[in-house]
């Protein structure tokens, strides 16, 4: 049986998919914006905030979560996808469990984190609304939620400027990659509204500038909760 074409689990499917070569596009350094500004934006986020423990939801093969722990952070990861949990593991550097979100918001994930991190890994709709509605619950009091996603006015191009499923691409990718997967578009609005209904206080917004377009090559939030 097919996946409806824009859900969630297309999402998840695709993943599965493109596991491989997304491993060596991130290993390789091929993802031009990450390499010269999103990676460093969201590791100096991060430290900013002095966590000793952070939780990465969505965390691939597990670049970020190697980065924190060399900084003496102890990191656990997440993912659904085994394949790519399989070559988080086999690179090391922190604790990788193979989870999906829909199973994290469900209370299968038992910690307890100075900071939770998503690095473009909030890309569909109900399963975010289930994580938003969870991390409160796996931060320690005055805990931290960084989020670094897509730029809304950046990626809404011509199409209408509200909430939706959007049609995926891999332009600028390998041929190696197939199957793009769908993303459910947010506005500014939208986003925001997430972080307060689910009892944060958004305490920054940045967002990063390449430094030749001189436009937002992606934007962070940072959600703090009260207790
Ligand atoms: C663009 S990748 C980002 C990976 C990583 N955070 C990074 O910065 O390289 C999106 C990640 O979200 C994960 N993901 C998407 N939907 C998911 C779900 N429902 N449950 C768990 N992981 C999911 C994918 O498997 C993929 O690893």
């Amino acid at each position: 049986m097919h996946t409806k074409l824009y859900s969630d689990a297309k999402i998840v499917e695709s993943w599965g998919i493109n596991a491989l070569p997304w491993t060596t596009a991130v290993r390789e350094g091929q993802i031009e914006s990450r390499k010269q500004i999103t990676d460093q934006a969201i590791i100096e986020t991060i430290l900013n905030r002095l966590p000793r423990s952070v939780l990465d939801i969505g965390c691939g093969e597990g670049w970020l979560v190697r980065e924190l722990a060399t900084r003496n952070i102890d990191v656990t990861g997440t993912d659904v996808v085994q394949k790519l949990i399989k070559e988080a593991r086999r690179a090391g550097g922190g604790d990788f469990r193979l989870l999906s979100y829909e199973e994290v918001a469900a209370g299968k994930l038992k910690v307890s984190v100075d900071a939770v991190a998503c690095n473009f890994a909030l890309l569909g709709k109900e399963s975010v609304e289930g994580i938003f509605e969870a991390v409160p619950s796996l931060l320690n009091p005055h805990g931290t939620f960084v989020v670094q996603t897509l730029h809304p006015v950046m990626t809404c191009g011509d199409l209408p400027y509200r909430d939706g499923w959007r049609e995926g691409s891999w332009a600028g990718f390998s041929s190696e990659f197939s199957h793009p997967a769908p993303w459910f578009f947010r506005t500014l609005e939208s986003w925001i509204k997430l972080f307060v209904d689910n009892g944060f206080k958004l305490c920054e917004v940045r967002e990063p500038i390449h430094p030749k377009t001189l436009k937002p090559a992606s934007i962070i939030f940072i959600g703090e909760t009260a207790d």
